[in-house]
């Protein structure tokens, strides 16, 4: 995996077929970075391949093929050409009741299918104020992980997405986010012999905090979601990360 900083705009379930056009629009020719990679609601995926950044998913299901209404199996989005998708986000823990077990099947199959899986995980408030940051970060990736071979690591980063941070404009301080990704690296490497896991920070991530951001030494790069939404602020960020 690459050691230049990456950004993943995770779009979420935003904008309509014609505000998706005036956005391509909008960026087409700005973004030239293989550092980025655009994560737009499923059904717009067609509109975003063959151009100067990458494409990934927001989430997968597992199995190849078969009788799953409404899921996109990993085999198919290798068939599509995209190298990427995130696994585990919050939203969907919390919406759609995902648990660690499920998890783990979509990251078997998305590796099994050759995809690089951001698995995301992160603390809710209630969880960040009893102290249990820790524990929960342990239990999430203990359970999404077991079983797997450590060189399957090497297709994995991680995502840490406080939920609380998630679209509220609040963000941990920077020396939190140091002391959690140096605390999950080291549990990677204790439970899955594995040194040094790439690992994201996500949580109102934005043109105004990026550049202090940026100064975390031990972080592999950003999940964006609103912000992605917006080309400027996006071009900032893109500009921060990778002009770094
Ligand atoms: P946000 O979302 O940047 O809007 O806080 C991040 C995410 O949910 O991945």
């Amino acid at each position: 995996m690459e050691n230049k900083r990456i950004i993943i705009g995770n779009m979420k379930m935003n904008m309509t077929a014609s505000e998706v056009c005036n956005y391509l629009k909008e960026i087409d020719g700005k973004i030239n970075s293989e550092q980025v990679i655009l994560c737009p609601t499923s059904i717009y995926i067609p509109y975003f391949l063959k151009k100067p950044f990458k494409v990934g998913l927001q989430n997968v299901y597992f199995h190849d093929a078969g009788a799953y209404t409404g899921e996109v199996s990993p085999k198919q989005a290798s068939s599509m050409g995209i190298r990427l998708t995130l696994v585990g986000h919050s939203e969907r823990r919390l919406h759609l009741n995902e648990s660690d077990d499920l998890i783990r099947s979509k990251i078997v199959d998305a590796l099994r299918n050759h995809l690089v899986v951001v698995l995301c995980i992160g603390e809710t408030k209630e969880e960040r104020d009893m102290l249990r940051t820790d524990k929960v970060l342990k239990k999430q990736l203990k359970g999404a992980l077991k079983g797997l071979e450590p060189n399957s690591l090497d297709h994995i980063m991680i995502a840490y997405e406080p939920v609380w941070a998630i679209g509220s404009n609040e963000t941990p301080s920077n020396k939190e986010i140091h002391d959690t990704i140096a605390y999950l690296k080291t549990l990677i490497e204790k439970e899955f012999d594995y040194p040094d896991i790439s690992v994201l920070y996500g949580g109102s991530v934005n043109d105004k905090n990026i550049e202090d951001l940026n100064k975390i030494d031990n972080l592999s790069g950003y999940l964006v979601g609103g912000a992605s939404l917006e080309v400027k602020k996006l071009l900032k960020i893109i500009e921060v990360v990778v002009n770094q």
